[in-house]
């Protein structure tokens, strides 16, 4: 009984360190990095510029995303790639955890250091 006890603390232990350690989702960001930046500004900026009930609104309103970015072949190549439709979910979650009134406030680090793009 005791070494299962011990293993169970000790799960629970580096599951709550490896979840501090990431703050956000890393993937999640560098996509939008690549596919969203160049017109919306730094994926924490993007994030913060509508509250969590309207990113739902936008990314589970099918075709909304391309409704509004309909005059933008490159905001529509974007939404159609394939590393875009596979992290959807996650980037829709990274929005939330960011958005308007998360009060999420992201520091300087390795991926992400203020206004780069
Ligand atoms: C080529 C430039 C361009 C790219 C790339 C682009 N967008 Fe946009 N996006 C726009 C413009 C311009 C608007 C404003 C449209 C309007 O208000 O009529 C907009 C509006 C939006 C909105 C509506 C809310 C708002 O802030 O106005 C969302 C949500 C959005 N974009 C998400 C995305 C996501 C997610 C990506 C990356 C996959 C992306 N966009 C890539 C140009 C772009």
């Amino acid at each position: 009984m005791k070494p299962l006890i011990t293993a169970l603390a000790l799960t629970l232990i580096v599951s709550t360190f490896s979840m501090a350690a990431e703050k956000y989702d890393t993937g999640a960001l560098r996509t939008v990095q690549k596919h969203c930046t160049s017109c919306h500004g730094t994926p924490f900026f993007q994030a913060k510029q509508i509250d969590d009930s309207d990113w739902k609104f936008f990314f589970n309103t099918k075709g909304e995303l391309e409704k509004i970015h309909k005059d933008k072949p490159e905001a529509l190549a974007s939404l159609a790639s394939p590393a875009f439709k596979q992290k959807r979910n996650r980037i829709l979650k990274f929005f939330i955890e960011n958005s308007m009134y998360s009060g999420a406030v992201n520091g300087c680090d390795g991926n992400f250091c203020g206004t780069n793009h």
